[in-house]
């Protein structure tokens, strides 16, 4: 595989030139793998997804799939990546439930970098522990891309790649980074000639630490159900209103306060629900997306009759800077 993107390297902008990638791709990772196996952390995200599929394409079984579920998902995305990568795909796929895992180590912690620190570690510790499980495996495969790699040139970000790991199970595996050479835009179009669905190749930007950071302060079951179900509802509203891959980033924070209100004739003492829709470049500032005043109503009366402990929805209005985009 090449280490570098070549400047020559035609940019991948049609079918054709991803389906001549993925023929070249797949002839590197035989030769590379031989009958060896490859384990892969598939968090459901469009640049381990394009790597799961692509492996899947070239040496079937010997790939094993770890799916870690830390409770910070989407309503729906551990379900999606079992059915279509055990269901249509017929991976091997081991999908961990490490809910409470992950939520009892939360339980109590406000502090946002302490939270991120956690739901980092703990992550690496619950992949380390299913990797220790399995014999024979050579490889590690990483959805890494090319902006990952100039990033971490330029000293931005740190590429996450097996330096997280604890050093017996990195010191075990090579690495086998098949889309390295991609920008994120050709990584999509890879995944839609790979068959992958059109939701998880064109994926709105979500946080390692999931839903976590839009639960503000410590978390709970309860609260973090309600920012799961009211994200669930603007997703499913903005698909609705054709918005879809129109708007870079939208979702739903639950903030930690209650305030008074009316359900069912009754006094209420519940949550609000924050809305943010932004668009951007990239992510460094941010726009607000003008959602239009009939879909703010609807999604108002949706979110404070069908999530429970909640009974205001607000809309923020303040782009980056000041605000991130993320609420922790
Ligand atoms: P902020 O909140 O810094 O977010 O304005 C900028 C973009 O980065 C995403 N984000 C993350 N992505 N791991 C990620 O992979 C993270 O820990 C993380 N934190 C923020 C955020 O969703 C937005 O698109």
């Amino acid at each position: 595989m090449d280490e570098r993107r070549p400047d020559t390297m035609e940019r991948i902008t049609t079918p054709e030139l991803a389906d001549a990638f993925i023929e070249k791709q797949i002839e590197a990772l035989r030769a590379q793998i031989g009958d060896k196996k490859v384990l892969l952390a598939l968090s459901g995200g469009v640049d381990s997804s394009v790597v799961a599929a692509l492996l899947i394409k070239a040496v079937g079984k010997q790939l094993v799939c770890v799916h870690v579920n830390h409770g910070l998902l989407r309503k729906g995305e551990p379900e999606q990546v079992i059915e279509v990568f055990r269901g249509q795909m017929d991976a091997n796929l081991v999908y961990v439930d490490a809910t409470d895992r992950f939520l009892d180590l939360l339980d109590g912690v406000s502090d946002p970098e302490e939270k991120r620190h956690i739901i980092g570690e703990e992550f690496i510790n619950v992949f380390a522990d299913e990797a220790r499980k399995l014999e024979g495996v050579d490889f590690l495969a990483q959805g890494t891309i090319w902006p990952d790699i100039l990033e971490s040139e330029k000293g931005i970000k740190a590429h996450h790649n097996a330096g997280g790991l604890p050093e017996d199970i990195a010191e075990r595996f090579e690495l086998v980074e098949p889309v390295k050479i991609l920008f994120k835009d050709e990584v999509r179009i890879v995944g839609q000639q790979l068959g992958l669905p059109d939701n998880m190749v064109n994926r709105q930007p979500f946080p390692g630490p999931g839903l976590g950071v839009r639960c503000p302060g410590a978390i709970t079951r309860e609260r973090l159900e309600a920012v799961r179900e009211s994200d669930a509802i603007l997703r499913e509203e903005f698909a609705n209103a054709g918005l879809e891959g129109k708007v870079w980033q939208y979702f739903t924070v639950v903030p930690d306060f209650k305030s008074t209100g009316i359900k069912n004739g009754e006094r209420s003492f519940d949550w609000p629900v924050i809305i943010r829709a932004v668009n951007t470049r990239d992510a460094m500032s941010a726009t607000i997306e003008k959602i239009p005043y009939e879909l703010l109503d609807r999604l108002t009366d949706r979110i404070t009759h069908e999530v429970d402990g909640v009974n205001r929805v607000l809309y923020d209005l303040t782009p980056k800077p000041t605000g991130t985009i993320e609420y922790e």
